[in-house]
This record gives C-alpha cells, structure tokens and sequence, in this order.
C-alpha cells in the first residue's frame, strides 16, 4: 500500500498520497478508515489518446511531470530551468493538541531548486492553513513568475460563489456555474482592494446560507494576487491561489527563499453558515491578537461630521455630545497636521496643525478622556502629497519608476517603504505621535492604489506589503496596546494577513443602511461581527443621499464593531435619543454579538436579509426587509441552531417607530411575547409582520 498521510479535524479529514510529490486524496467529511481497499477503491482509469500514465494533480502541479493545467510554479534562469519536475526528499508530521501539521520538501535536482510545502489543519475549526516556501539551490538567479496554493476540489463541487465591488460597494457576491474551464480573478491594485477580495466559496449545486457541501478559501494577502478555480477536462476540479507576481518581482538569489501566503480553507456539509462559523472561530482563536474578554468600545468617528473642518472647542462640543449618547471611543479624523486644509496636501507632514490646535491637540485629548472615553487618531502613513514639506525635502521617496509621470489617486502618490530613510521617518512620526499623546486607537487608512510601484527599478508590490506590515509590527512592539483599524478609503485592505497585526475594518465609506445589508453580510463569511466596523450616519446618507429612519440604521449598525458617524451637535434631539436608544442596544448585546455563532436563515423571499447571532442560551435575530416583500403576507421565520427540546421565550426588541402602512394588525404574539420549544421554533417558525420597506426587526430567543 503506497504511503499515506491523514490530518483530522473536528469535522474534516486530509488524506495525502506520498508519492514523487504528496496528493491529496480527499479533503472534506471525515472519515476514519485509510486501507489498501480504500485506496484501490479511488485508483483513477487511464483514458485513450491521452498520455499513458495517470498523472496526479499534486500539491505544486507541475507542466514537466505532464499535467496540462495552470502549474503551481512558473519561472526560469534566463530562458532555461523552466519545467521543474519535483522528487519528495522528506515529510513530517506533527500532531499537537490544536493542530495537526505535514511538513513535505522535494527537490528537483536538474534545475537546483528546493520546494517546501507545509499544510496545518486546525483541530477546533476544521481550517485547513497552506503555504508553499521555494529555495533557490543552484549557483545562478531563479525568476520566480508564479508560485501558488492548489487544492483539489471534488466533482460536485460545480456552483461558484464569488466577491466583486468598488468603492463604498464591497463584498457584493455572484454565483456562476462551473463545468468546464477556468474562473480567474486577478488583483493588480498593490492593495488587497474593494474589486477582488482574496476569497471564494465553491460548492454543489445550489448550496444555501443554510444547506449544501461547500469549500470557502481567502488568501491572508494585502498585495495582488491571483485565484482561480479550474474544471479540467477529465472532470478534475481544484482551486488554486497565489501572490500575482509582476514581470521580475521575484528573483531569487543564490540560497534565497520565497514564501507564499498563508492560503485557508475550510469545508462544510451546512452551506455557507458552515463556513463564516469555522472562519470566525479560526479569526478569533488564531488571527486576532485581541484579548477575546476585552469589550470592543462605541465610536464616534468624526470624519462626516466636520471633514478637514478642524476647530479644537468644537470637536470638544462633538465629543460632549458623543459621550451623551453613550459613545466610548472618539476619533479624530483626517484634517488634525499641518496644513491639511483639502485632500490636495500635506499628507506625509505628520506634525499637529498649530494654526488649528493653537493649545495642542492635549486640551482635545484631556476632554474626551473625562468624558469618560478614549481618543482615537486617523493617519495614512504610507502617502504623501506633491504639496507637503515632505515631498519638497525628499522627492526620491516616492514609490514610482523614474523617467514615467505616474497618474495621481486622490491627488496623492504612494511611499516607498523599501527605502530605509523613509521608513525610519514614518516609524519615527508615528512613534512620536503614540508617545506624546494619549492615544489609545489608530485609523490607519491607505487611500489609492499603486501604479508603476518600482524600487531601484524593480516591481515593488511584494516588498512594498512586506515592508507596510513590518511597519505596524514595529509600531506594535513599542505601543502593544494601541489597536489599529485597517481602513483603505473603506474596505480597500480587508484580508486575514493585515488583521493579524490590527484589530478591525472599517467596512466601507458607505454609511447607507441599505448598501451595509450586503456589504456587511458578504464580508461576514469570513469576518465574525467584532472587526466589522459599522457606524450609525445622519438621516441623509453622504454617499448616497438616501434617507433611513433610526431603526434600519441603528438595527444595520448593531451587527458589528458598532460606532456613530456624524456631527452629534447638530444632530436633532430626536435623532441623538435614537441613536443612544442603539447603542444602549448594541451594549446590551454585545458579548453576545461579539463572541456568538453569526448565522444567516434561507428565505424564499430575496426582499428579506434574515441574520443573526447565537451562543447556547440566546439568539438574537434581524429580519430586515430590504424592499417591498414579495408577498402580502411574509413566510414564518424557521429558526435554526436551537436546542429541540428546550423552551425559548421569544420577545421583540426592536421595531420600526414609523407608522405602518401595509399592515392593519400584527401577529398576536409580538404583544407580549410567547414561549415555544426550539423544535416548532425550527419545524413551524414564527408568523412575523408585515415591514415596510427599508426597514428591520429584531427578535429575542432566550431559553427557560
Ligand atoms: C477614507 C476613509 O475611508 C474615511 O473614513 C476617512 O477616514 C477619509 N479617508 C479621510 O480622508
């Protein structure tokens, strides 16, 4: 019987075939019994008029052992080397409690290069970690074109779930079928980017929020990248994702090492809510570096309220009005350092503006702090604008090719953080910042994309990534308890890579209720609530200039790291009290949104988005009715997760104040409440109102 390597997790199994090169045989349910019979029982036929053998599709595919699919690796010692062809020279694997581990290295002689490839699968959420390491062994430079994570797929998996969006638009999702061929996304942006989020779910046909066998992969990346998912002609499927390299990016010296990122995976036989539970727990227990008992504070973020608008006995006026209502953290946004009267300069002069903080920013700081609250501060390090003193003193620090103008973004170019002097600088500027003043929070934001991004000639994506994480780690280690928001003019830098050294996102630049119903439902597979920034706006959306009353911004903004956008001293007294109403709210519920089971309910009507959270006691469940529903009378809600046998009493929490219009009476049960087993919860379900559109409900389970 060949050799064979099974990893086990709470629910799923690897089995790997160690052949030349390790293959995997099965990834998914788990199973218990690897014997010859098993494996005799998946030996494939050979086809006629194809090549003799049968010829595996391994970890690293590869075009000179003759398979005829995107290979794993590409590159080349000026023209030769071309069509490696790997030999295994030695595996391992390390069983410990939380994970299980296969460590495999092969060789290929003939063009002097070494391949690591290493798979962990997470005992507790069954998310499977893999990453390829490749050594250059040989006495000339190797240019790496592509090296990239391949899994296979089985042949049910046909129907693909995929990210697409721009600017105040992320993570809107579309579903394609897949029988022959490839999907391809390509993110050429230098950034992880709002139009191709580095993650898809691939499952049977049909797979739903709540049923269906269905695979989820992100790549943890805040570069390019490039996924892709093939259907061979012989019906094998397999996903395959790496760093987009551009032309010379990579080449390897004499005994240099390039890593890819870290690819995860995961598979679940319950559909989509299968995977954002497994990737939530794995976020939780292995990416954030957050004490997980640690409350995640209200915001209140100034940007929308004043803009470059900075006046110190103002903002004093905002953050009384922000305490008020209940906010425990307040931001300064963009407009504090000097000059920064527009977005056409000064980013790069990270010094306090002392025309418009004539005290210092302390007095600013000191008052927030007696409210009660923390103090935030909003930077963009990695930027610079043309008008600033910055650019004046060192125009050779931009990340640029010379001899090309390149086109602006936001009236503002990218630093090259490869250049040690610059670095040093930005390290210097922000250390000054977290030292001098009580700052307790950054919004870290990263406002364009790269163009031409060249150091000393070569593409510099890779190195420019590298070098912004090293940036924060620095920080960190000095300041470790600052946290840090990942912003990027919104959802531009959302990856697991990134939120390995900060604490949350801000979602998008798009505070419409209605837009953040699909922006935070799509982003929630992979992200659990807590590090999905989302702030309650003014009735007038700025984005969008669509009106929502309270309730749908309130109940929108409560499924997350919840915080207030807006000018609190002119907001009506009305809207304050709504908006303390939320947060009072979110307060109540928050350990529970922010350590539950996210989950969203299957709806035959598309008008209706219900979600929730749950942990063994409670559920708290939103039913938001995005349009006009499809029926005159809304299906019953079919709870799910519940325990049969227990008792619930179900409550509502929340309701539209606004009048009712398509409604002359409401199910009798919302008057007082009712108790009912989590059986007929889950059989029967609940009759619910009939909601206007644009609007939300929030229905409480606690069991008896
Ligand atoms: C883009 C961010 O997404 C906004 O929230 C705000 O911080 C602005 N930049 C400030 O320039």
């Amino acid at each position: 019987m060949p050799k064979t390597i099974h990893l086990t997790s709470n629910n799923s199994s690897l089995v790997l075939k160690i052949g030349d090169m390790p293959e995997v045989l099965h990834w998914g349910r788990r199973i218990h019994t690897i014997d010859a019979d098993l494996l005799a029982s998946m030996e494939r036929a050979v086809s006629q008029a194809r090549l003799d053998t049968d010829i595996p599709l391994t970890l690293c595919p590869e075009s000179g052992r003759g398979l005829f699919s995107a290979p794993g690796i590409e590159g080349h010692r000026v023209g030769k080397d071309w069509a490696p062809v790997f030999s295994l020279v030695d595996s391992s694997v390390e069983n410990e409690l939380t994970e299980q581990r296969a460590v495999f290295t092969a060789t290929d002689e003939v063009v002097g290069l070494r391949l690591t490839m290493e798979l962990q699968l997470d005992q507790e959420t069954d998310v499977l970690q893999k990453r390829l390491t490749l050594t250059n062994i040989s006495g000339q430079p190797y240019t790496l074109n592509k090296l990239s994570n391949t899994l296979p797929l089985p042949s049910f998996a046909t129907e693909l779930m995929t990210f697409f969006g721009s600017w105040i638009r992320e993570f809107h999702t579309e579903r394609r079928d897949l029988m022959h061929g490839s999907f391809i996304q390509e993110n050429r942006r230098g950034r992880t980017s709002h139009e191709n989020f580095p993650g898809l779910m691939v499952g049977s046909k049909g797979f739903s929020e709540q049923s269906g066998e269905v695979y989820g992969f992100h790549l943890g990346w805040s570069g390019n990248h490039q996924l892709r998912v093939d259907a061979k002609s012989d019906g094998r499927r397999f996903f395959q994702a790496g760093e987009l390299l551009l032309p010379g990016e990579m080449i390897l010296a004499v005994g240099e090492s390039y890593s890819t990122p870290w690819l995860y995976g995961t598979y679940s036989a319950e559909g989509l809510n299968g995977l954002s539970r497994r990737f939530h727990q794995f976020v939780r227990n292995e990416i954030l570096r957050f004490p997980n008992s640690q409350r995640r504070p209200v915001h209140l973020n100034t940007w929308e309220g004043i803009y470059f608008d900075h006046n110190p006995e103002y903002i004093m006026q905002m953050a009384k009005g922000a305490a008020e209502m209940g906010v425990e953290r307040f931001i300064v946004d963009d407009g504090w350092f000097i000059g920064r009267d527009h977005d056409r300069a000064a980013l790069g002069d990270w010094y306090l503006d002392e025309v418009k903080y004539p005290n210092g920013l302390e007095p600013v700081i000191a008052k927030v702090n007696e409210l009660g609250m923390e103090f935030g501060l909003w930077v963009e390090p990695e930027m610079i604008n043309k008008d600033s003193n910055l650019f004046r003193n060192h125009p050779d620090w931009l990340l640029e090719l010379p001899g090309y103008d390149q086109p602006s973004g936001r009236w503002q170019y990218v630093l090259n953080l490869q250049n040690n002097d610059c670095f040093n600088y930005l390290f210097e500027r922000l250390d000054h910042l977290l030292s001098r003043y009580n700052i307790g929070y950054l919004k870290w934001d990263m406002n364009r994309e790269l163009v031409q991004p060249g150091h000393e000639g070569h593409p510099a994506v890779h190195g420019q990534t590298l070098a912004f994480y090293r940036l924060i780690d620095q920080l960190r280690a000095k300041h470790p308890a600052v946290e840090i928001e990942s912003c990027s003019s919104g959802g531009g830098r959302i990856d697991f890579e990134v939120l390995k050294r900060t604490h949350r996102f801000w979602a998008s630049d798009c505070n419409d209720a209605l837009e953040r119903q699909t922006i935070q439902k799509g982003m929630g597979y992979f992200f659990p609530p807590e590090v999905i920034g989302a702030h309650i706006g003014p009735e007038e959306v700025h984005s969008t200039k669509r009106r929502h009353h309270m309730n749908m911004r309130g109940v929108t903004a409560l499924f997350g790291h919840m915080g207030v956008e807006l000018d609190p001293v002119k907001e009506s007294v009305e809207q304050k009290q709504g908006m303390a109403h939320y947060i009072a709210l979110h307060k109540t519920f928050r350990d529970l949104i922010h350590s539950g089971i996210s989950f969203r309910l299957d709806s035959t009507d598309p008008t209706r988005n219900i979600y929730g959270v749950r942990n063994d006691d409670e559920t708290l469940l939103a039913v938001c009715q995005t349009a006009m529903g499809s029926y005159t009378l809304p299906e019953p809600v079919r709870f799910a997760g519940l325990d049969p046998q227990r008792r619930y009493r179900v409550t509502v929490v929340d309701m539209p104040t606004a009048s009712f219009q398509l409604m002359k009476s409401r199910p009798t049960w919302m008057e007082e409440g009712v108790t009912l087993s989590g059986d007929t919860l889950m059989a029967i379900g609940l009759s619910l109102p009939l909601l206007d559109p644009e609007s939300a409900m929030l229905i409480h389970l606690q069991a008896q």
